[in-house]
């Protein structure tokens, strides 16, 4: 089996090894339906270094990639671990193990992350931000990023070859035979690359703002963006850099997403008269049911949109569980700039839409009206005040995004 795994060359001097999981469908709580690959890199320079690791069940993956460039995993000089999330340092202790490297390089937050993971005995160099170094004839460059999106976080400019190793930024879950974006249609790199962004990087939107800038002052040219996830940029890095920084803004646009979960339809015929509101008021609008949508899809909707709409029936005093799934999951991403509401129906006493309320309030996000109640099923002025509702949001965004 291992025969059937061969790197791939990205550059003169560097390939990918990495391993490709066809199957993963959660990460940690993100639905991955495309899969996601984990990139590993090895330089061939005088001496060879190997530019992260991977998820530990694909160990053999990755070792059978860098065999079929040198052979035997003993002739790594260097790795350099520019993330220690178990996704990308997993199979760290078993490739040194084999590889016996001389140097393994983290930054200094790396450095205790990884003993914290793998026992201080693990024998880890800091790097210092900033810090150069010449590992037979390879010059690599280390840049802190810290809370991109663990503390530990770096990325490494290779300046033979021009190519930044970005670890977790400008990647994306997807599983493909293809490992360069020029392969890939744009659609599926933006959808792909969008949702990633929202569900990973979007509390520490300020960090990349600050981080694009950070790489802009490097000054160095670069050819070449390797991510830890996903395709490999050779082109348009304009695009995803400028994508970045747009989404890092969190600009509210004339859209919104209704959220909600329904016990017997009535919380349902309320999303869709809201969504008929919206939609009316000239404003795209998702309507979203909890359960055939995902909490991780919410997150991209939100990047998306200007406002956040959630409804939940009451059950023993309660919001809905599907409900609670999906407010705890996006309030944790930490939103801007979004309106919202909260809508319900209930039987006995109503309080989901109250705590909906209390929750996209705590988010920060700026509430229109009280919370919208109907007892039992919505009747025709029932209908007619959720469609006022989805009215009124839509003129408060076209307002805003003129
Ligand atoms: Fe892909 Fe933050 O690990």
């Amino acid at each position: 089996m291992a025969q059937a795994f061969k790197a791939v060359k990205v550059t003169d001097s560097v390939h990918w090894v990495g391993a490709i999981d066809w199957n993963v469908r959660n990460f940690h709580g993100y639905e991955t339906g495309r899969g996601t690959t984990y990139n590993a890199y090895l330089v061939l320079g005088d001496r060879i270094t190997l530019v992260d690791t991977v998820k530990r069940p694909f160990a053999g993956e990755m070792t059978a990639r860098i065999e079929s460039v040198i052979g035997d995993l003993s002739k790594i000089d260097f790795i350099i671990s520019n993330h220690s999330e178990m996704d990308h340092s997993g199979s760290l202790t078993e490739t040194m193990a084999a590889a016996k490297p001389d140097r393994v390089f983290a930054s200094k937050m790396g450095q205790k992350t990884l003993a914290a993971q793998f026992g201080d005995a693990l024998k880890v160099e800091a790097v210092e931000d900033g810090a150069t170094l010449d590992l037979g004839g390879a010059k690599f460059t280390f840049r802190e990023t810290r809370m991109l999106h663990w503390p530990d976080s770096m990325v490494t400019y290779y300046a033979n070859d021009r190519l930044l190793f970005s670890q977790d930024g400008f990647g994306m879950h997807l599983a493909s035979s293809e490992r360069f974006n020029d392969e890939l249609p744009e659609w599926l790199l933006e959808r792909e690359a969008l949702k990633y962004f929202a569900n990973i990087l979007l509390p520490f939107s300020k960090v990349v703002e600050r981080a694009l800038k950070m790489v802009g002052d490097l000054g160095v040219p670069i050819d070449v963006i390797a991510p830890d996830h996903g395709p490999i940029w050779r082109s348009k890095l304009d695009w995803i850099t400028g994508l970045y920084g747009e989404w890092a803004r969190q600009k509210p646009a004339a859209a919104a997403v209704v959220a909600y979960d329904s016990m017997w339809e009535s919380t349902h015929k309320m999303a869709l008269a809201i969504g008929e509101g919206l939609s009316a008021g000239g404003v795209e609008m998702r309507v979203r049911r909890m359960g055939p949508s995902h909490r991780s899809d919410i997150a991209s909707d939100i990047l998306e949109c200007g406002a956040l709409i959630v409804g939940s029936p009451t059950i023993n005093n309660q919001m809905f569980p599907t409900i609670a799934d999906t407010l705890t999951y996006v309030r944790g991403l930490k939103p801007q700039n979004l309106l919202g509401a909260a809508f319900g129906s209930y039987g006995w006493s109503g309080e989901a839409p109250d705590h909906v309320a209390e929750v996209l309030d705590a988010m920060g996000v700026e509430l229109i009206g009280e919370p919208l109640k109907v007892e039992y099923v919505p009747q025709d002025a029932d209908l007619g005040r959720c469609r006022e509702l989805g009215l009124e949001t839509a003129r408060r965004l076209v307002t805003i995004t003129a």
